[in-house]
């Protein structure tokens, strides 16, 4: 069975067919989902399913991109909804130095730190959006020993993928893995011990080959487990029982 510690089936994407979706994926091999907030309202999304849904997590926060304008009432918001029971991480949250048009980045960083040490204080794990901003990112994490969580869709150097993983960090993989040009991800996942490894579709974006450019879902994740199972010499099995391990042991499911 499979747990996709990172789909966003708040998203617009699937508001035509959402409930079929996630009530087949269950019988589709997929056993737990972990579903982001990207806002206050794709969070209170989020919670909702993961109400409504047996094998639905939820995690809450502020994505770097959607922060702009944030009030005091957007966190308070997402500190109340951290007190839902079947919420087990602040996330998505992070840096997005990649566009132009995101919020200033000294900003991000501010909105970035506010809820690291929420979850700290609820102690909770962080799912964490790195896009262009690695030395950021590494630096801000790196002020809080204690903290835990998932680096989301890595994509930085093996280098930094070896300082998270002495700091007990966990690397997220996606769809990405699978084409033709990822460069730093075979090494990245060869040095990534089977015990830090998650498995993620960041649904409905990132679809592996050979759906690449479709709608993604969770009953894609055998196609990104496999290309793991072959850089590191196991089975697509065995990816798929670590990933569900390390997804419980992190989410504390
Ligand atoms: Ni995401």
């Amino acid at each position: 069975m499979y747990f996709d510690t990172h789909a966003h089936y708040d998203d617009e994407r699937f508001d035509t067919d959402r409930d079929a979706v996630l009530g087949a994926l269950p019988r589709a091999g997929v056993s737990l989902v972990l579903n982001p907030g990207c806002d206050v309202a794709s969070s209170r999304t989020a919670v909702e399913l993961a109400r409504r849904y047996a094998h639905v997590y939820a995690a809450v926060g502020l994505h770097p991109e959607n922060c702009g304008g944030c009030t005091e009432e957007d966190f308070a918001a997402v500190r109340a909804f951290c007190a839902e029971e079947k919420v087990v991480a602040v996330g998505e949250i992070g840096l997005d130095y990649y566009w132009e048009e995101n919020p200033p980045r000294e900003f991000q960083r501010e909105v970035f730190v506010r809820q690291i040490e929420l979850a700290l204080e609820l102690d909770l794990p962080v799912i964490v959006h790195d896009r262009d901003a690695h030395g950021d990112c590494f630096e801000i994490v790196s002020r809080y020993p204690a903290l835990r969580g998932v680096f989301h869709c890595f994509s930085g150097s093996p280098e930094l993928a070896q300082e998270l993983l002495k700091r007990g960090w966990y690397l997220g993989f996606d769809g990405p893995v699978t084409f033709k040009n990822a460069k730093k991800a075979p090494e990245v996942i060869a040095l990534c011990p089977m015990d830090r490894l998650l498995l993620e579709t960041d649904s409905p974006y990132l679809a592996p080959v050979p759906f690449r450019g479709e709608r993604n879902d969770s009953t894609k994740l055998p196609w990104i487990a496999e290309k793991i199972a072959a850089l590191k010499g196991c089975s697509v099995q065995d990816v798929a029982e670590a990933s569900m391990e390390n997804g419980r042991r992190l989410f504390r499911i």
